[in-house]
């Protein structure tokens, strides 16, 4: 019998600790390292579904936390009393809106990754497309001091989008999980302590 090339370790792992995805081992790899979550934060979880990363989320901020996800897919299984899901188009989001609906948030993670189309370079515009617009939301939902997590995909594109990422937060690290796939090009960028829009400017 042919073995299933996606029945990998992580896969298998997350089916036995019940959470709903792999990639939930690379927001663990992340949080581990960099210490994203605390008790009682808010977070927005950008790309959400099927909803590993929310369920991981939820677990570190606890009752008194709050998790808001948005996806164009609907997340079906229950994950917390304080997840909110948002269906939605995050291409077609006015942030400034986002704003108004759902008030600031303490973190923002981006897992949005395209449905790909096989052609390289395409894939990866679109790719850098949704990091873009996640590092857009996270501009004006994102409290001062606040954390973001992105996925990106190795391209020419990266050193820029990097520098733009390094204006707005005091440090910037990059991580490939070891959940991460053979063969992909997918790396996180983690954005640690946003600088005040006010100071930005004055820089
Ligand atoms: C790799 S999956 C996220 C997995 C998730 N982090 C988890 O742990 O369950 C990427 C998600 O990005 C979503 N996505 C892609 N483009 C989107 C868009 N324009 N607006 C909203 N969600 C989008 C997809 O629907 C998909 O669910």
């Amino acid at each position: 019998m042919k073995r299933n090339k996606w029945a990998d370790h992580y896969s298998r792992r997350a089916r036995q600790e019940a959470w709903l995805a792999r990639s939930v081992y690379k927001l663990q790899e992340l949080d581990k390292k960099f210490h994203i979550f605390r008790p009682g934060q808010r977070v927005l979880d950008l790309g959400c579904s099927p909803g590993s990363w929310s369920q991981y989320a939820s677990s570190k901020v606890g009752s008194k936390g709050e998790v808001i996800g948005i996806d164009l897919n609907r997340v079906e299984t229950p994950i917390s009393d304080g997840f909110r899901f948002m269906e939605a188009d995050i291409l077609e989001l006015d942030p400034e809106s986002l704003l108004s609906q759902i008030g600031t948030v303490d973190v923002v993670i981006s897992d949005l990754a395209p449905r790909t189309s096989g052609a390289r370079d395409v894939d990866a515009a679109r790719s850098m497309a949704l990091s873009e617009k996640a590092m857009e939301v996270a501009d004006r939902v994102l409290k001062p001091g606040g954390k973001f997590v992105c996925k990106v995909f190795e391209s020419g594109d990266l050193p820029g989008f990097k520098g733009s990422l390094q204006r707005r937060y005091r440090q910037v690290k990059a991580l490939r999980p070891k959940a991460v796939r053979k063969g992909s090009r997918e790396i996180y960028l983690v954005g640690l302590s946003k600088i005040d829009n006010q100071e930005a400017r004055e820089v």
